[in-house]
């Protein structure tokens, strides 16, 4: 990937390597990482070096009545205005600057626009102006014709306000073992930034799926995972914390007509909680947890990892799959799991080509 801004932007550190170099990179560190859990190989899933970002968030630069995008500079403190990202979706990467320029022409729109945010899926591009003001009527008549212009939906946010001017998700699809699934993904949920390499991480854990009963799965978001893999298990238990995630988990459960799935809004270690009868939940006063026979757990926590209580509760089961975006926390969590299991497979996702990021995705079978 060729961009002007490669060795300013600090968005993409490894500029300077070229692809296959930085796929050595991170197969080295990773080696070196995991080298006491005695993983013996990893499968690389490569990335489109370029135009593989399907979100993305900038900050916006106010000088003298024009405006710009702004990201942070590989220089502390340093912040480098930008037209263009050849990383983001192309569809983003072409809206980019004619979106702009109209938002620049109309004070309403231009004032106190703090950020933009993308959300673009195979067909769909979502924006998110975010404002340090009260969002009006006004602004919202002056938003509406940007919907057309750029066959765009938008939504507006300032301080505790959300301005959804025609829908606040978009559609996408994933092919799973020859099998197309829908997705709504809603706006603020979490959804997977690299829509090629998520593809190649469900496929990865489907194939891998053997003697399955019942799943129980922490993190769920809207169902990325969720709903193709329960294709393999008779019924699931799935719990995410974010309560716009578990209506778009819902709400794709009814697109492809799956019916053997709980989704519950509830933290993993609240779930763990209950699972343990540790506590009761008002929220699982219809839901008989004693009806699961958990062969498999499925985890994709956050940065952080899981937390230990949680991390205890799910080494009683027979396989673990746990897909990580953080290498450091993955390594801390296998060191306990280790214990009590082996580590049958082991897979690098590079979901951010140019960065030191990398994803994994680890499965794991009782000693
Ligand atoms: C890395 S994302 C994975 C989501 C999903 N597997 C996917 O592929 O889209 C982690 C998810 O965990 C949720 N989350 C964060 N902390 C949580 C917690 N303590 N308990 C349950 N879910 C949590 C976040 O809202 C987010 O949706």
């Amino acid at each position: 990937m060729e961009c002007r801004y490669f060795g300013q932007c600090g968005s993409c550190t490894l500029f300077d390597m070229p692809y296959e170099k930085q796929v050595e990179h991170k197969k080295k560190y990773c080696s070196a990482l995991f080298k006491s859990l005695h993983v013996k190989d990893f499968e690389f899933f490569t990335a489109s070096s370029s135009h593989y970002r399907s979100r993305a968030e900038f900050r916006i630069w106010h000088k003298d009545g024009h405006i710009s995008y702004a990201i942070g500079g590989i220089e502390k403190k340093q912040v480098v205005c930008i037209e263009n990202c050849p990383k983001v979706d192309i569809k983003i990467d072409v809206l980019m600057s004619p979106l702009l320029q109209q938002i620049e022409q109309n004070a309403m729109l231009r004032e106190k626009l703090f950020a933009i945010e993308f959300l673009a899926t195979q067909n769909d591009i979502l924006v998110t102006l975010i404002y340090h003001k009260p969002l009006s009527q006004e602004w919202e008549s002056a938003a509406l014709p940007l919907e057309s212009i750029f066959n765009i939906h938008i939504i507006g946010r300032s301080h505790k306000v959300r301005r959804v001017l025609s829908q606040e998700f978009v559609q996408d699809n994933v092919v799973v073992d020859g099998h197309s699934y829908i997705y709504e993904i809603i706006e603020g949920g979490f959804s997977q930034p690299n829509r090629a390499i998520n593809t190649h991480m469900i496929n990865w854990v489907y194939q891998h799926l053997t003697h399955c009963k019942d799943l129980l799965e922490l993190y769920c978001g809207y169902g990325n995972f969720t709903i193709p893999l329960s294709q393999k298990f008779h019924k699931v238990l799935a719990t995410e914390i974010s309560k716009s995630s578990i209506k778009s988990a819902l709400k794709n459960c009814e697109l492809n007509k799956v019916e053997h799935i709980e989704f519950l809004r509830m933290s993993a270690e609240e779930l763990t909680s209950a699972l343990k009868k540790e506590r009761e939940f008002y929220r699982l006063k219809n839901i008989d947890l004693d009806i699961y026979t958990f062969s498999h757990v499925f985890v994709d926590p956050p940065r952080a990892g899981m937390d230990e209580k949680s991390l205890e509760f799910i080494s009683q089961f027979e396989t673990i799959i746990y897909i990580s975006c953080n290498p450091i926390t993955l390594k801390r969590d296998l060191e306990f799991l280790t214990q009590k299991f082996t580590i049958e497979h082991f897979a690098l996702f590079d979901q951010f080509p140019h960065t030191e990021h990398i994803e994994s995705g680890v499965i794991l079978k009782k000693i």
